[in-house]
């Protein structure tokens, strides 16, 4: 390990970050997509211009002359005028440029099998698909849920409800019947597609009992008509008569040629629930676009990516929008070759994931801080054995990612010489908003960095007036750009209300971020996480980076409970690296109020520090602050429904008593 002068989050003002910075290697720069920086200001004198350019490189089957519509804001229109097909974008177009024989994806089951498609044949799938559907009654305007596991027939089944201009409600497969059931109600679906069970941690989890459970609540009564059932993993399942069809019984009727309709650029292209600050999800509407521009040129920049060379992976779900747009529209319509696997990354061992590079070639990886960190709790040992040379560039998504973890996937995953692009945005945003460009971008590990052009964010006060360099505030997006949520489905005061009348006139995303000296934007965790200690502002996310700066702490989440002297004081929760015995948990205490006293100054000082086996982490990997906060402040713990391990609140509530 290089010795290290306290993380760059600790000392964010005024600090020499010069010394911690990472150029791109000459090499690097000479070969990538963009290495002009006027770029940026070319789309920032006309960033009209700039995506009309961008939307130009699709296939449109009427070309738009309008750009943007902005006349009743905040509900944008984007090339509203032209018409596309956004699946034979990510299809058909490429067979008509010859590529058909090229790999779209190369599919890896956790149990080991797996499945090559090229675009020639996806195209043939998806084109079966979408006549299957059409004989099932869907059209443009319909909505369709998908309740899948990370299999080609989920990849297949958005394109084929795409094709049809008809929109998509994926669900991740790890919700439960009550939220598929609110979620299919909400967007009144009139078909759900699923498998019968995916394969997670070697086991089989069942998805076609949720579905039957989610139409059987409130009374049986649904919109939905049919149930379209994947065989996956071969578990009994019920199929109701004159509801339910097999995938595999009915497609084989089907012809695979199908002829791709142009539809407006608004046209709405999916629907994802996401989770706001009250109980309801909120649906999120994306149109078709100005979505699938801003996510294939995003794509194409900031992975520097070569469709002809490249073998891509990205780890999301394609429940979540990472999985919308850098799994299936961002890659697809750039012509990549990619990696889907099905699984968890510890199955059959934490070498998995690597192992999955090694065989593939894996040239472009994209994954999240959470997963970084345990595979770092899990030790370099294991990288290591194998042999992950082909990478040349890595991703960042989700959250932060903590100097410790960055410095980690440089090394021990990027070989030294990948560039990682921190990549903020949001299921709102659609597409990457803020991120370095590996081939112009100096790297600052734990900073997003720049806008990508044609984006206008800024950090505001709360009268929205831009802060200065070197100071923090909330961040804010002024112009439309062309992949913005347009709605919240059926719900366009909330939309209004959500996202647009906290900074007058601006979309307000819910983020602190603080801008330095250079300019470059450092994120600060949702504003909800910043806590006021003695009257100082102190991000949950800045003292966690802290702690995991330690060497002995694996992971952490901090929260800011209610504090009768100080207003609120730092609650910290910590898990210790398994393999390292470098302190005791008896130790721990002391030792991490210290350190992170030193990191942050005194003010940071956390009040406890509980060491604990494991954090309480929704499906998706996010943590339930608000649970432990609760904990902290020795209240009843809120509804744990949502997390991927239950019992994990009770152990830590029993902890936190027992120190009191
Ligand atoms: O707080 C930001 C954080 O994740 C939020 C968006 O979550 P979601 O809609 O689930 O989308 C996640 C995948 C795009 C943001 O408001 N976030 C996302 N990426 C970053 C991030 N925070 C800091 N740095 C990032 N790179």
């Amino acid at each position: 390990m290089t010795e290290h002068h306290g993380t760059i989050e600790s000392h964010p003002l005024g600090q020499d970050e010069a010394q911690n910075t990472f150029p791109p290697s000459a090499e690097f720069r000479a070969q990538a997509n963009v290495n002009d920086p006027s770029v940026y200001w070319r789309a920032a004198e006309d960033p009209e211009a700039y995506w009309a350019k961008r939307a130009s490189e699709l296939r449109w089957t009427k070309p738009f002359t309008e750009i943007l519509d902005w006349s009743n804001p905040p509900f944008a229109k984007w090339f509203a005028d032209g018409e596309l097909n956004v699946a034979a974008n990510c299809l058909d177009r490429h067979i008509a440029e010859g590529i058909g024989d090229r790999v779209a994806i190369h599919f890896e089951g956790e149990p080991g099998d797996t499945r090559t498609l090229t675009y020639a044949e996806l195209t043939h799938e998806v084109k079966r698909a979408a006549n299957m559907l059409t004989s099932l009654g869907v059209e443009a305007g319909d909505r369709v849920a998908i309740y899948m596991p990370m299999i080609p027939e989920a990849v297949i089944s958005m394109l084929a409800v795409a094709r049809l201009g008809a929109a998509h409600s994926v669900v991740f497969g790890g919700f439960s019947a009550d939220s598929l059931r609110a979620r299919i109600d909400d967007a009144e679906a009139e078909l759900v597609i699923t498998a019968d069970g995916g394969y997670r941690k070697g086991r089989v989890s069942a998805l076609k009992p949720t579905v039957d459970d989610a139409l059987a609540l409130r009374g049986g009564g649904s919109t939905v008509k049919n149930v379209l059932v994947v065989q996956r993993t071969g578990n009994d399942v019920t199929m109701q008569e004159g509801r339910d069809l097999w995938w595999h019984e009915e497609v084989v009727a089907y012809d695979d040629q199908h002829e791709a309709k142009g539809f407006p650029a608004e046209n709405p292209l999916f629907i994802l629930y996401t989770s706001g600050t009250t109980g309801k999800p909120k649906g999120i509407l994306h149109t078709s676009g100005g979505y699938l521009t801003q996510v294939t040129a995003t794509h194409r920049d900031i992975f520097d990516l070569k469709p002809e060379t490249d073998v891509y992976w990205c780890t999301a779900d394609i429940g979540w929008i990472t999985g919308h747009s850098y799994v299936v529209y961002g890659p697809l319509a750039n012509g990549a070759t990619q990696v889907i696997y099905e699984g968890t990354p510890e199955t059959p061992d934490w070498g998995r994931w690597w192992s999955i590079i090694q065989k593939y070639g894996v040239t472009i990886f994209y994954t999240a801080p959470t997963a970084i960190r345990a595979c770092m709790k899990v030790g370099r040992q294991v990288p290591e054995q194998y042999d992950l040379s082909s990478i040349r560039v890595l991703g960042s998504v989700g959250e932060p990612i903590n100097p410790e973890a960055w410095r980690w996937y440089h090394e021990v995953i990027g070989g030294e010489k990948a560039p990682i692009v921190d990549t903020w945005w949001q299921t709102e945003t659609g597409a990457i908003m803020i991120s370095p460009l590996p081939g112009l971008t100096s790297l600052k590990p734990g900073s997003a960095q720049s806008p990508q052009p044609g984006i206008d964010v800024s950090i505001v006060d709360e009268k929205g007036r831009r802060v200065d360099r070197g100071q923090g505030g909330l961040l804010t997006i002024r112009r439309p750009w062309p992949s913005m949520v347009r709605t919240i489905w059926g719900d366009p005061d909330r939309f209004v209300d959500t996202y647009w009348s906290q900074v007058d006139g601006q979309y307000f995303a819910g983020d602190g971020a603080r801008v330095d000296e250079d300019g470059d934007i450092w994120l600060m965790g949702r504003v909800d996480d910043v806590m006021n200690v003695s009257g100082h502002r102190l991000s949950t996310t800045e003292i966690e980076s802290a702690l995991v700066d330690h060497v002995a702490v694996a992971e952490s989440a901090v929260v800011g409970a209610d504090d009768e002297t100080t207003g609120q004081a730092v609650v910290a929760f910590v898990i210790l690296k398994s393999q390292q015995q470098i302190i005791t948990a008896d130790e721990a205490e002391a030792e991490l109020k210290k350190h992170v006293a030193t990191q942050i100054g005194a003010i940071a000082r956390p009040r406890q520090v509980f060491v604990v086996n494991e954090l309480p982490k929704t499906r998706s990997g996010k943590i339930m602050r608000r649970l432990l906060k609760d904990a902290a402040e020795g209240r009843e713990i809120g509804d744990v429904t949502t997390l991927a391990d239950t019992s994990v609140m009770q152990i830590i509530s029993d902890r936190v008593r027992s120190e009191k």
